[in-house]
């Protein structure tokens, strides 16, 4: 029972959440403080850092009046997950290190949009930024933040910029960010990085993008991308075969959803939602035969 009020909560705060922002929308422009959190989730303040500053300082040049908090992964001493699957099958609020992961999470919920600050590990993130991900992996199947923007900003030495940023993003949709920018730079540096006049105007560029679509308000049509595992989930955790012997926290999150292509507020078109229903139709399928075991 205190499962399914916690479930209507979330559903009633995101409710509310797209009526502000549809409520403070006045000729396309949002007239309240935009709230900007930034997630260092690098193990230092180095190169991609110092050009997340210089993105903030474009940001400021915009609009003084954003509201910015920060927040350092290397502050919160996260340990690794451990891979109970407790957030999966019980609740996120059941991981052994949810203390520390609320709060970051709570942060993001208040944000309105949030700058990412990625540097580029092996061509991919670095392990403070994806052990937090993957404490935030249950969000891939009950997806929130639907109307939350982010840019995801990395540095590496030579290559890979473009696929850490890629990663990121494609995590984020999963989470169900509404739409996300790019920023990545080859520093070639070793933690000496000045950003060069090239970079500055690439990074005022994509910045402006981002800070115009936050301004605006505006509430982008999901991408095929987001779509799939929305469906999917959708009809793989309701009257699943698996739901008696292994229910999880899934089956009780997705009925609010029941009859949505996507989330309440979220712009569709008619070729989405299609499109929605068929990824529906085989995941009602799979849901007939597939069962997802485990033990306590
Ligand atoms: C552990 C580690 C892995 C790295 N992997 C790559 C890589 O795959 N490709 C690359 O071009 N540079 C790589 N670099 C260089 C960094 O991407 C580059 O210096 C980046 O600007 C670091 O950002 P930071 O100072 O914010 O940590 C690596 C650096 C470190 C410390």
């Amino acid at each position: 029972m205190e499962r399914l009020r916690e479930f209507d909560k979330e559903c009633f705060d995101h409710k509310i959440s797209v009526m502000i922002a549809a409520s403070s929308l006045i000729g396309g422009v949002n007239l309240t403080a935009s709230k900007i959190l930034i997630i260092n989730g690098g193990p230092h303040k180095g190169n991609t850092w110092r050009l997340t500053e210089e993105v903030k300082k474009i940001l400021q040049s915009f609009d003084q009046t954003i509201v910015f908090k920060e927040a350092h992964l290397s502050d919160v001493d996260l340990p690794f997950c451990i891979g109970c699957s407790n957030c999966f099958r019980k609740g996120h609020k059941t991981c052994p290190h949810n203390k520390i992961v609320q709060p970051i999470m709570d942060l993001i919920e208040e944000s309105d949009a949030v700058v990412f600050s990625v540097p580029c590990f092996q061509g991919h993130l670095p392990g403070i930024l994806k052990n937090f991900t993957d404490h935030m992996a249950f969000m891939l199947h009950r997806p929130r933040y639907f109307t939350k923007k982010a840019l995801v900003i990395s540095t590496t030495g030579g290559v890979s910029a473009s696929s850490t940023t890629k990663a990121l993003a494609a995590t984020l949709s999963g989470w169900g960010f509404n739409k996300c920018y790019q920023l990545p730079i080859r520093a070639l540096s070793w933690n000496a990085y000045e950003p060069t006049k090239k970079d500055l105007k690439k990074a005022h560029d994509m910045t402006k993008k981002f800070y115009v679509d936050v301004k605006s308000g505006k509430i982008h049509v999901p991408s095929i991308g987001v779509l799939i595992p929305f469906n999917l989930f959708q009809a793989m955790c309701v009257e699943n075969k698996g739901e008696t012997d292994y229910p999880t926290e899934d089956n009780y999150f997705w009925p609010k959803y029941s009859g949505m292509r996507y989330a309440p507020g979220i712009p569709m078109t008619p070729t989405k939602k299609l499109l929605g229903w068929f990824i529906y139709l085989i995941g009602k399928k799979l849901s007939k035969s597939m069962v997802i075991t485990y033990i306590e």
